[in-house]
């Protein structure tokens, strides 16, 4: 038996997200907005678990052609007996089969959310597997000021080439989401061991396989993280996220100026990254034109040979670094770009 799952994933962390499942053994395709793949059937528990970069786990119920297929759908394995369902249909042409659901299903505003979405001619229908999006691991309850979601932090580190054997440095940490998830990742540790999902309570729920997934993989890589920012409450909150998530010991913060700071290790090469200030507000650019030239300046001369990866709104010919590759990511409704390459 298997199953189809879709993995959402923030807007342009796609070849993210297809990276870690190609990484763990899965296929899959790439479609807008995630990748569908497949596998035997409970993987959507491994999903939920393992996934650094997804924000939800669909599963896919049925694949019909003709909207009166929709009545022989079984929910029982999914839905108690007086339970209902909610409704969200996704993209256009679904206005039929929405109608038949409608009539053939016991629906209401508070129930299971289940998704209508058109392929071709076909209609998917899926579950949600996840419950509360999957970005919410538990470690960060206190935000900083511009705060990096944390699927979003590690589709960051797999686009700019994150190796755990490698320093991080995280020159404008914040709230330390990227140093953390870094650390996670290096630990071989599952972002989701902490949390329950909406799976937990349909009525299939296989408790004796989740009870027996790993949530820690053997090969953990002691990671090297640097992490430094001008706000000394912002490295306060760094310092307790990084402690709910328990790696407070593997960070190292200081606070330091990005435009001066300097490579932790002598000769060791590895990847600096940051969510820069985006400058949103007016009379802000020129400020920040002046702060991305000082901090590419400063790269240049003492990060040479390292690998970076940083995620701005434009203006990213200021840093004038050689940019390998640019990748679209929405942060926070925000279309954003995450430029990478080797400082030189
Ligand atoms: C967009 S936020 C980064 C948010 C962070 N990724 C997080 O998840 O919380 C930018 C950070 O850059 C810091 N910052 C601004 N100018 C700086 C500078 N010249 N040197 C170091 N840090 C700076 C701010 O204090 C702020 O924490």
């Amino acid at each position: 038996m298997s199953e189809t799952l879709f993995a959402s994933c923030p807007p342009g962390a796609e070849p993210a997200l297809s990276a870690e499942l190609k990484r763990a053994g899965h296929g899959g395709h790439v479609e807008r907005g995630g990748v569908v793949f497949s596998g035997p059937t409970g993987l959507h528990q491994w999903a939920n678990v393992w996934l650094r970069c997804a924000d939800r786990v669909r599963l896919q119920v049925a694949k019909v052609s003709r909207p009166e297929a929709l009545r022989e759908l079984d929910w029982k394995p999914y839905l108690a007996a007086d339970a209902a369902l909610k409704l969200e249909p996704a993209g256009d042409g679904t206005a039929e089969f929405t109608r038949a659901a409608r009539r053939f299903w016991k629906t209401a505003d508070q129930g299971l959310p289940v998704q209508l979405r058109m392929t071709g001619r076909e209609c998917v229908v899926s579950l949600d597997s996840s419950g509360e999006l999957l970005h919410f691991r538990g470690y960060r309850q206190e935000l900083g000021k511009a705060p990096l979601r944390e699927t979003l932090a590690s589709a960051m580190l797999e686009l700019s080439g994150y190796q755990p054997e490698a320093p991080l440095v995280d020159v404008m940490c914040g709230s330390g989401t990227l140093l953390i998830e870094a650390a996670w990742r290096a630990l071989n540790k599952a972002p989701g061991r902490k949390r329950t999902f909406a799976f937990q309570r349909w009525p299939s729920f296989d408790a004796k396989a989740f009870e027996k997934l790993p949530r820690q993989l053997p090969g953990p890589v002691v990671p090297h993280l640097y992490g430094s920012d001008l706000n000394a409450g912002a490295l306060g909150v760094a310092r307790r996220n990084g402690k709910r998530a328990g790696v407070q010991e593997l960070l190292v913060l200081n606070r330091v100026d990005a435009r001066t700071a300097c490579p932790p290790e002598e000769g060791e090469l590895g990847l600096v990254v940051a969510n820069l200030p985006y400058g949103i507000r007016a009379g802000e650019k020129k400020e920040l034109e002046a702060l991305y030239k000082a901090l590419g300046a400063n790269l240049g001369k003492v990060f040479s040979g390292w690998k970076f990866g940083f995620l701005l709104l434009d203006g990213e010919e200021h840093l004038q670094l050689p940019i390998a590759h640019t990748y679209p990511l929405e942060n926070g409704g925000l279309r954003c770009r995450l430029v990478v390459g080797t400082v030189v």
